[in-house]
């Protein structure tokens, strides 16, 4: 899979991706936003790349002047909705890389990708609900507010999160489409 895009592209994962996956992951600022450890060792990294290349649900978000990884993005089944056309969007970008836009040119990608490729019908996004960064995102490309679930999660360091939740159907994403 390849999407292009202006300033980034994204891109299946390749284990030759794994120093730049290793330097991204490390970044204290990153994971704990989005629930996960930083990675502490490079060993680690390479176990979580391993997992993801299986999965295949996880995509590179790269630069598209030098194809370096900068961040993830990923399409899967969360199983907050009973509802097997539903797709959940996670993301995460290097903090070397925030404020440029790219994380909204990467999630405006893949929704064309799950709306036009997959057979998603529903598309939904969520964040901690202090997660402004991830807020501003999801607003910026058009997702609706569903609501926030209260103790959403337990998470690896014994932070209980609250959660919000948004989505997008493919009759708005169509619908959209034809104003644009
Ligand atoms: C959330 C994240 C993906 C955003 O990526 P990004 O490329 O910086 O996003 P963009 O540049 O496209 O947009 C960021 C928006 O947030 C805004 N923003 C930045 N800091 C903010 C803050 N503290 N409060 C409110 N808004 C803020 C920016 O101004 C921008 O909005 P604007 O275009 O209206 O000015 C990135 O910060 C990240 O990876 N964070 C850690 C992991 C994470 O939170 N993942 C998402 C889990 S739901």
């Amino acid at each position: 899979m390849k999407l292009i895009g202006k300033q980034i592209n994204i891109r299946d994962l390749r284990y030759s991706d794994l120093d730049a996956y290793f330097e991204y992951g490390k970044d204290p600022n990153v994971g704990p936003f989005a629930g996960w450890k930083p990675f502490p060792t490079k060993d680690i990294a390479s176990r979580v790349l391993n997992g993801q290349l299986v999965s295949k649900e996880t995509f590179a978000i790269v630069l598209t002047d030098t194809d370096k990884l900068i961040g993830t993005i990923s399409l899967y089944n969360s199983g907050i909705r009973k509802y097997n056309k539903v797709k959940s969007l996670g993301f995460s970008l290097s903090s070397a890389y925030w404020n440029r836009g790219y994380m909204t040119e990467a999630v405006h990608l893949m929704i064309g990708y799950a709306f036009e490729k997959t057979d998603c019908e529903v598309l939904e996004a969520g964040h901690h609900t202090d997660n402004y960064r991830c807020k501003r995102v999801l607003e910026k490309c058009g997702f609706n507010y569903d609501g926030t679930l209260c103790s959403f999660k337990k998470l690896y360091d014994g932070r209980i999160v609250d959660a919000s939740f948004y989505s997008m159907t493919k009759i708005e994403y169509e619908r959209k489409k034809e104003y644009e």
